[in-house]
Formats: structure tokens, C-alpha cells, sequence
């Protein structure tokens, strides 16, 4: 019985995983997000009104559900009251149904200074962060000087290591970086009203979530970017600051992994990467335009034009094995329609010597070029289909090919952005 869900990315972000999470929290009591930051954007359309969330969990759309923010996450108190009150203006209440962990660091402005002041300095060797200071937020926690969430029941207190944390940030950002020094007296300002807005928020979200396990609740866990984006799995350094691969999940909150019954993948039917790093598939031809233009591929955070390229099969395994993936939901599949053809990538091989390499065998990602199958389109419209027979018979074909490659099933397939563009192929999620 899926009880308990994990819907996390298999390939870059940008998946299209608020969508799912948003699908399969309509029967679920809580929805938890449990690392990143403001750093993540899930699009969500409900009747043909679109909704970018970038902090609350994109299940709090289901006016039934209990919206929980962990301790992986880092947390922008000005971030969170922009999309509360965004949500309001939509007549989406989220009183007494968001509760935030207490020990969640802070995202304030010296992280956001800090965050572009280096990647500023890095010039053409910049990673391509958001920009919004979640790598120096996840360092000071590290450092264990982070101001955490629970901190803001402490004003007197909070003032006295703002100071001292905001002197440690203007020596490095001034010094060094050259910019212009941050002022605690207006990170203070600005923190300040954010308070009363959330401290009836602020819990301890472990003990919450235990409860609900112990009452048998339904909860989703909401990941956010993708796997290969995983500070220890990614591709290195272009990753970003947290686990988002299934270990993020455990101590993200504190609940383990018995609790965890069954964990999708969410799984873009093509590619796409924001940012710098490596990208065997990357296309620079029209059908990278093609899929720019069909599946709106533009970062829902920065804007940026994502790149994009063919599904990399390679990587999809490895993401499967180190995420202990129970199924797929391949997302997007519409895009593809009226391609001639459409590849996949099924091995990479060294570009010097020829080899075929396996994934942990890539010691510099340069080097690797992938080997592709290739396999009919289809010129019908697979937009808004809600039966897998109904998909044309290249669809499925290539969905097979997928299953067989990497021996996992593929539960839930989506056909566009809407919440009711969907197939579900597996039939006993809501069980
Ligand atoms: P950071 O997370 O802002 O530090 O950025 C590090 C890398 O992760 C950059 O390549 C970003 O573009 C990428 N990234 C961060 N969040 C997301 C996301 O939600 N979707 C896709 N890429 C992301």
C-alpha cells in the first residue's frame, strides 16, 4: 500500500514534479517539502490558472491538506510571506495548515550578497546559481553559525548574532569580493515583521510528522531540483547545496526510511538543465528550439532558457539505483509529438578512445559522448490523453524502451500541464 510517497527528479530539476506532487496530494493528509530553498519553482496549472510556487509545498493547493516545511529546508522569511500572501490574493488560505521546523536555517540577505558576489568573481567558470543564497545558507549551517528559524522567538538574541554574523559576511564581501557591505539594521528591519506572521508557524515538524505516521495519515514528500543536482550525487561542482536525492527525505525530517513505502521519479520524457555543468545529450539544433518552444522551457525561478536535450538513459539508471526509485512518472510527453524521430541515450562513450564508459567510470564528463537509439515519432496529438491505449502506438513504444532500460515500471504518466492532463497507469496509488 503507497502510503507514504516520495516524488522526487531523476535528471536536473525542472521535472515538472509540483505538478505530480499536486495530483497525488489530493489524497493525502500532509505534503512535505524537505530540502532546497527558495531556489526551486513548481508550476502548477488548475484549471487553466497557473501558480509558480517556490517555498510552499505545491500540495497546499488541496484546501484539506497539511503544508509542512522541514528542517533540510532553508527558508527566506520575506520569500515565504511574498507567496503566502500570493496565495491569499488567490483565495488559497494556508492558516493553521503550514507549520515550519523550527531548525530550518535562514536564507537573509548577506546569503543572497554572498551568493552573487561569488559567482560574480568566478566569471566564466560560474556555476549558475539562482542567485537567491541557498549554497551560503547551507554553509553556515554547516559551520553551525546559522540563524535557524526558531532563533525568531528570540528578538533580543537575534539582534546580537545578527550583528556578529552580518561582520563576518561584510569582511568577506568587502574585502575580498569587493561589493558593498550589508547593514544588519535593515536585515533586521526587514526580518522583523515577518515574525508575527509566522511564529504560530514555527514547530517542531519531526514530532508532527511522527504523529501523523502514528495516526496513519497519508503524507507526500515533495523533493525539489533533481537528482543530478545532488550535492554528493551530481555532477559536481555544479550542483546545488543539498540532497535531493532520497536520502535528503531522511534527514531533511527526521522521518526513516521504514516509513517511506513507495518512492516515484519523476522523469522528464526529454532533458533540460539550467545553469552550467555537464550534459551529454545537450542539443543546439531545432529540435532543441523545438522543445524550448513546445514545452516552455524557461526557468520558473530565474526565467533563464533551459538547456535542453535528448532523455539520457545512462543517468536515468544511475538515478534510479541511488535513489531506490519504486516506478517512473515520465512527465511531458506531449512535447515529443510531431518529431520525426526521437533518440535516447544509451551508453556514453570516451571521446579519445572510443570505450564505452559506465556512469561511475566518468572521471571527466569532457571526454563523454553518448550513444543514442533512435525510434519513430508521431505526428498525432498526445496532449490531455488520460488512457494509456489511447497514446499512438510510437508512444508507447518508446515508453517500453524506457521501462526496459531501466527495469522499473512507469506509473503515472503526464500529457500536458494541466492537473487533469494525466495517465494513471498504475492503479492502486490511492489506496
Ligand atoms: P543554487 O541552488 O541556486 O545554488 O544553484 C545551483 C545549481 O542548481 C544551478 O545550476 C541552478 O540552476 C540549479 N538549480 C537550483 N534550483 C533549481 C531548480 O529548482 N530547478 C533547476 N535547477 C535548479
Amino acid at each position: 500500500m503507497n502510503k507514504n510517497i516520495v516524488i522526487l527528479g531523476t535528471q536536473w530539476g525542472d521535472e515538472g514534479k509540483g505538478k505530480i506532487v499536486d495530483y497525488l496530494t489530493s489524497d493525502s493528509s500532509y505534503v512535505v517539502r524537505y530540502q532546497g530553498g527558495h531556489n526551486a519553482g513548481h508550476t502548477l496549472v488548475v484549471n487553466g490558472k497557473k501558480t509558480i510556487l517556490h517555498l510552499i509545498p505545491s500540495g497546499l493547493l488541496h484546501n484539506n491538506v497539511i503544508g509542512v516545511i522541514s528542517n533540510g529546508v532553508v527558508v527566506s522569511p520575506l520569500e515565504l510571506i511574498k507567496e503566502i500572501n500570493m496565495l491569499k490574493k488567490n483565495h488559497i488560505c494556508i492558516n493553521k495548515r503550514l507549520f515550519i521546523s523550527r531548525s530550518s536555517p535562514l536564507v537573509l540577505q548577506y546569503h543572497i550578497e554572498m551568493d552573487i558576489a561569488r559567482e560574480k568573481k568566478l566569471g566564466i567558470s560560474a556555476l549558475g546559481t539562482t542567485g537567491r543564497g541557498i549554497g551560503p545558507a547551507y554553509e553556515d549551517k554547516v559551520a553551525r553559525r546559522a540563524l535557524r528559524i526558531g532563533d525568531l522567538k528570540n528578538e533580543k538574541n537575534l539582534s546580537m548574532r545578527l550583528e556578529k554574523i552580518v561582520s563576518y559576511y561584510n569582511h568577506q564581501l568587502v574585502s575580498f569580493y569587493k561589493q558593498k557591505p550589508v547593514d544588519y539594521k535593515i536585515v533586521l528591519r526587514d526580518l522583523l515583521p515577518t515574525i508575527d506572521v509566522i511564529y504560530d508557524m514555527i514547530k517542531d515538524t519531526t514530532n508532527i510528522l511522527h504523529r501523523a505516521i502514528k495516526d496513519k495519515k497519508k503524507i507526500v514528500f515533495e523533493g525539489a531540483q533533481g537528482s543530478f543536482l545532488d550535492i554528493d550525487h551530481g555532477t559536481y561542482p555544479y550542483v546545488t547545496s543539498s540532497n535531493s536525492t532520497i536520502g535528503g527525505v531522511l534527514t531533511g525530517t527526521g522521518v526513516g526510511p521504514k516509513h517511506l513505502d513507495y518512492i516515484l521519479g519523476v522523469t522528464k520524457a526529454y532533458s533540460t538543465r539550467v545553469g552550467y555543468g555537464p550534459f551529454p545529450t545537450e542539443l543546439f539544433d531545432n529540435t532543441d528550439k523545438h522543445f524550448s518552444n513546445k514545452g516552455h522551457e524557461f526557468g520558473s525561478t530565474t526565467g533563464r532558457k533551459r538547456r535542453t536535450g535528448w532523455l539520457d538513459a545512462v543517468s536515468l539508471c544511475q538515478s534510479v539505483h541511488i535513489n531506490s526509485l519504486s516506478g517512473l512518472c515520465i512527465t511531458k510527453l506531449d512535447v515529443l509529438d510531431g518529431l520525426n524521430e526521437i533518440k535516447i541515450c544509451v551508453a556514453y562513450r570516451n571521446v579519445h578512445t572510443s570505450e564505452v564508459i559506465s556512469f561511475s567510470d566518468i572521471d571527466d564528463w569532457e571526454n563523454v559522448t553518448p550513444i543514442y537509439e533512435t525510434y519513430p515519432g508521431w505526428n498525432r496529438k498526445t496532449l490531455g490523453i488520460k488512457k494509456l491505449e489511447d497514446l499512438p502506438y510510437e508512444a508507447r513504444n518508446y515508453l517500453d524502451r524506457i521501462e526496459e532500460i531501466t527495469q522499473i515500471p512507469i506509473d503515472i504518466i503526464s500529457t500536458g500541464p494541466d492537473r487533469s492532463d494525466i495517465i494513471l497507469v498504475k492503479d492502486n496509488f490511492f489506496i
